[in-house]
């Protein structure tokens, strides 16, 4: 009689999910917290400047201004200190508007309507440069080699007699 006898090892199938983990920061800033795009009191001229001043934007956050029978322009320096703009490099005035700060540097921003502008309805922004050095990060764990981990067959044979 013949008999033979295998044995395989046992296959070990090692499944690497890459893990990437990308900053990706979507920051939705509220122009003027609760209160919103609101031509600021008379003693309170500087209200806008002083929000931005206490907040940190970085390339890609998105500022978000709430406001009725008003509006929202992006326009030059220039344009914002004397409070109208005839060709402003953004305009909306549908109430609720997100400005996406897509670049590093300076926006200028200030209400359509001249005279809340004038009252304080104005705001300087800037934006921090992206290549600020990040913290360090741990390297990815798929590029670390895994040991190969060996398995020596077992094979049987059966005898033929
Ligand atoms: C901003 O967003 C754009 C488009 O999603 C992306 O290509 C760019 O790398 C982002 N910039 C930063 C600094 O996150």
């Amino acid at each position: 009689m013949a008999s033979m006898s295998l044995s395989f090892p046992l296959s070990v199938v090692v499944i690497i999910s890459m893990v990437c983990i990308h900053k990706v920061e979507c920051v939705e800033l509220n122009v003027g917290g609760d209160d919103g795009w609101v031509t600021p009191s008379s003693k309170n001229q500087l209200l806008y400047n002083d929000w931005a001043s206490k907040n940190r934007f970085n390339v890609n956050d998105t500022l978000r201004f709430v406001y009725k029978k008003d509006s929202v322009m992006v326009v030059t320096e220039e344009e914002y200190e004397k409070c109208r703009s005839s060709h402003p490099v953004f305009f909306a005035n549908n109430g609720d508007t997100a400005f996406a700060l897509e670049r590093p540097g300076l926006f200028y921003f200030i209400s359509g309507v001249s005279t809340h502008c004038q009252r304080g309805l104005k705001m300087i922004v800037k934006v921090l440069e992206p290549d600020s050095p990040p913290p360090p990060r741990m390297e990815s764990a798929a590029a670390a080699l895994f040991p190969a981990a060996a398995f020596v067959p077992a094979l049987l044979l059966g005898l033929l007699i």
